[in-house]
């Protein structure tokens, strides 16, 4: 794993970006995994900023999204499809039909996994894997204990997660209890990673990541079998390094 470390959060957005942007340059119909939360919310404003400034264009690509709640419709302000919507799909010029993110209110949530999985291999499996970590290791919705083998799944979220999305929320009650998400072996089959790691609150999580044992109870830890992984850490994430 790389670790490219930065002086802020700022920087690591503009960074990660940066390299975002040379894989499209690169490769304009590449397949980009993406992620929701507060850490690539600055890496989506670059991209947007870029795509005005120098007409980077989203026309050919596909995006696969690794997560989003179940029971919670696409236009509740609360999903992950409204996230995206909200942070990057209207601000650039990708077809939405070529985002893509599973379905939480599908009726049958076993068959949309399968669909998931199988449509990402379909499209040729992604390129390029943005991925952020929570503070109990998971990657995606992937919550310790989650076997490494795991495709497109169905996923009780821990207590902790419920708890720290809950700021999104309400209150804690009506964070979902479960939701779909790539399986650890989905996101290993990404032909390339970038982990975005910002804050002290994730300062304990990135040091046990790079040094720890490669377990299933920290997910995240798998990432050290992968051969082409970039983590973008920032000063605080990386105070205890
Ligand atoms: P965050 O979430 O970016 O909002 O901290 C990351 C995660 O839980 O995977």
């Amino acid at each position: 794993m790389k670790l490219i470390s930065t002086s802020n959060y700022q920087e690591l957005s503009q960074q990660a970006a940066k390299e975002i942007i040379s894989r499209i340059n690169h490769n304009p119909s590449l397949n980009l995994g993406l992620a929701t939360g507060s850490t690539p919310t600055g890496l989506y404003q670059e991209l947007i900023r870029d795509h005005k400034q120098k007409q980077t264009s989203y026309k050919g690509i596909n995006t696969f999204n690794l997560d989003e709640y179940i029971g919670i419709p696409k236009k509740d302000r609360n999903s992950y499809h409204y996230f995206m919507c909200e942070h990057l799909f209207e601000h650039i010029d990708i077809p939405l039909d070529q985002t893509h993110i599973p379905d939480g209110t599908a009726k049958n949530l076993d068959v949309e996994c399968m669909r998931y999985e199988q449509f990402i291999s379909e499209h040729g499996g992604i390129d390029l894997q943005i991925l952020g970590i929570g503070q109990n290791g998971h990657i995606g919705f992937n919550e310790p204990g989650t076997p490494f083998d795991s495709r497109t799944h169905i996923i009780d979220l821990a207590e902790s997660t419920r708890k720290a999305n809950s700021r999104f929320f309400e209150s804690v009650e009506d964070v979902p209890k479960q939701a779909i998400t790539m399986g650890i072996a989905s996101i290993m089959d990404s032909k390339e990673i970038f982990l975005l790691v910002s804050g002290a609150s994730k300062a304990k999580a990135l040091a046990r990541l790079l040094t720890g044992e490669v377990s299933e109870q920290f997910p995240a830890s798998v990432l050290q079998k992968h051969e082409n992984v970039t983590i973008f850490a920032d000063k605080e994430a990386t105070a205890l390094l």
